[in-house]
């Protein structure tokens, strides 16, 4: 089907583009250039001219700290420019494909966040991400709403690239132990996301590689597979003092997609190796 795909150059929009034409899509993809989603006539007629069966929207403000003081920028990307895709979609009878984050929780739950869990951001980043889920609930009858959690891809600035790049300048690298959650490749969320289009069932879902970490124990596992001798320092987030309050626990519970897929996604440890391995293969081309 012809899929007409927001965002097209952000990390993960980089990875699903392949996936869809792997798949036998038709990928129509419109960068933040060609397209601001903010833009409701843009929007209104990227749709109409390009005609598409389905939009996937990759396009979103991503500046978790950032957003505390530009709150208003962040509702306008993560919350009216879904808006206004949901009313296109509306007006040409398509689905969308929307994707939200873990950060729409508060992180006080003790056991993994369900898709029938109630969101409670507690930054403004997550704030802006829940008017986006909300405009979707409340605008469409057909869609899939990801949810999804600390993301790295070959694509896009990431916590691994990051790690990989202090870890070459420094010794000792302090890092977040108080946080926890379920790193995930763009390319194995991805690849699940398009086959979630094959199902047709509809509905919320939280797609994340399996397994949780804190950033602290994801560090260590990108020096320990790196062959990097850094050594990863546990620290607390108040000793960080980072602008955005973030949730203590935002580890998501994959339920349905076992249910739906027939499958679980890979631990995050299979999918860190890979990506190294690929991210390596890449280097020596
Ligand atoms: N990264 C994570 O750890 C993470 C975690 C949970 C959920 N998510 C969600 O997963 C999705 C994909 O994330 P990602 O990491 O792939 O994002 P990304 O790499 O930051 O890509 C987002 C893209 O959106 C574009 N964009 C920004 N404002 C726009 C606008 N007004 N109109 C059109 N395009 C605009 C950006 O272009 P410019 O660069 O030119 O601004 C960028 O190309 C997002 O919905 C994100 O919220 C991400």
């Amino acid at each position: 089907m012809k899929v007409l795909l927001t965002g097209a150059e952000g990390m993960l929009a980089r990875d699903l583009q392949p996936c869809l034409r792997q798949r036998g899509h038709e990928v129509f993809p419109l960068s933040h250039s060609q397209l601001d989603i903010t833009k409701r006539e843009a929007v209104r007629a990227a749709v109409n001219g390009a005609a598409p069966a389905l939009i996937i929207n990759c396009a979103a403000y991503n500046k978790v700290d950032d957003a505390e003081t530009q709150e208003d920028w962040a509702r306008a990307v993560n919350g009216l420019g879904v808006q206004n895709l949901c009313l296109a979609c509306q007006d040409a009878g398509i689905p969308l494909v929307h994707f939200s984050t873990d950060y729409v929780f508060d992180g006080t739950q003790d056991s993994p966040y369900s898709v029938y869990d109630r969101p409670n951001p507690i930054s403004a980043y997550g704030r802006s991400k829940l008017l986006g889920e909300q405009y979707v609930l409340w605008l469409l009858n057909r869609f899939y709403l990801v949810r999804t959690s600390w993301l790295f891809g070959l694509h896009g600035a990431n916590f691994v690239e990051t790690m990989l790049k202090l870890g070459s300048e420094r010794e000792q690298v302090s890092v977040v132990n108080d946080q926890r959650g379920c790193p995930t490749w763009t390319q194995h969320l991805a690849e699940a996301v398009v086959a979630l289009l094959d199902t047709g069932c509809y509905g919320v879902y939280h797609v994340t590689n399996s397994d949780s970490a804190t950033w602290f124990e994801f560090a260590r596992e990108v020096y320990s597979l790196s062959g990097m001798s850094t050594e990863a320092i546990p620290v607390t987030t108040e000793q960080l003092g980072r602008p955005a309050p973030r949730p203590h626990n935002s580890v998501l519970d994959p339920f349905p997609i076992p249910q739906v897929l027939g499958r679980e996604l890979p631990t995050w440890k299979q999918a860190l190796a890979e990506y190294l391995a690929r991210r390596k293969a890449l280097a020596r081309q």
